[in-house]
């Protein structure tokens, strides 16, 4: 493959937007009368709203009709949003910009792609609106990680062939949607928790283009 493009996921990979998807999670969960520890929340990573919601009432053994769910979500969301609202670009990940400059430079093009309905008030706030050759989030796609739509959708606005692109992910579900997409995959996070990506790394501190060549091309 020829590295053509990168597409990034947002929330683990860009930004640490886990701590307050987990506070405003443990809130509903406390009104509703039962506890949501941190080990819970990773469940809930990269996948879509319904879904967390979903899992979050089965932990707490409850069952509730669609109407119902609805609420739920849409309190979670203002809860959510409460907190998004305040972030600022020093909660960039360390060592995101500067990757991000070095792709630039070399000629390669920027995607975001990500599950989160609330992307742009993120890149708003974390000044990276514009950033990016492509933003494709959970506004514009109907099939949720692992479906490969949202990294497939990336590429096509990029006019870039999916084999050429290269996902960075924090989360399982992200890893297979990648891969059902064609593309390489490298995890952020810790490699006993995303099988299937070539290569998993901490995160951009100190990760170079000519590192992530190198393990596309080994
Ligand atoms: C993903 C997060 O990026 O977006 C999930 O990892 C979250 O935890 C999902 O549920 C949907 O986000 P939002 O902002 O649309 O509720
Ligand atoms: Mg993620």
């Amino acid at each position: 493959m020829e590295i053509e493009a990168c597409i990034f996921d947002l929330d683990g990979v860009i930004v640490d937007t886990a701590k307050y998807h987990y506070l405003a999670w443990k809130e509903l969960a406390a009104g509703l009368g039962f506890e949501f520890t941190r080990a819970d929340n990773e469940r809930l990573k990269g996948v879509s709203r319904m879904t967390s919601l979903n899992i979050l009432i089965e932990i707490g053994g409850i069952t509730l009709n669609d109407e119902q769910k609805e609420k739920l979500a849409a309190q979670k969301n203002a809860q959510y949003v409460s907190y998004i609202r305040k972030m600022s670009p020093d909660e960039i990940l360390p060592g995101v910009t500067r990757f991000l400059d070095e792709l630039k430079a070399a000629g390669i093009k920027t995607a975001v792609g990500s599950a989160s309905k609330n992307t742009p008030l993120i890149l708003e706030r974390l000044k990276l609106i514009g950033y990016f050759d492509a933003v494709v989030d959970g506004n514009k796609v109907s099939k949720a990680k692992p479906d490969p739509e949202v990294f497939l959708k990336g590429a096509e606005e990029l006019a870039v062939h999916p084999k050429n692109c290269v996902v960075f992910e924090d989360a399982p579900a992200g890893v297979k949607a990648a891969l059902n997409a064609g593309m390489e995959c490298i995890g952020i996070g810790l490699p006993e928790n995303l099988p299937g990506a070539k290569k998993v790394i901490p995160g951009f501190d100190n990760f170079q283009l000519s590192d992530l060549k190198k393990i596309v091309h080994e």
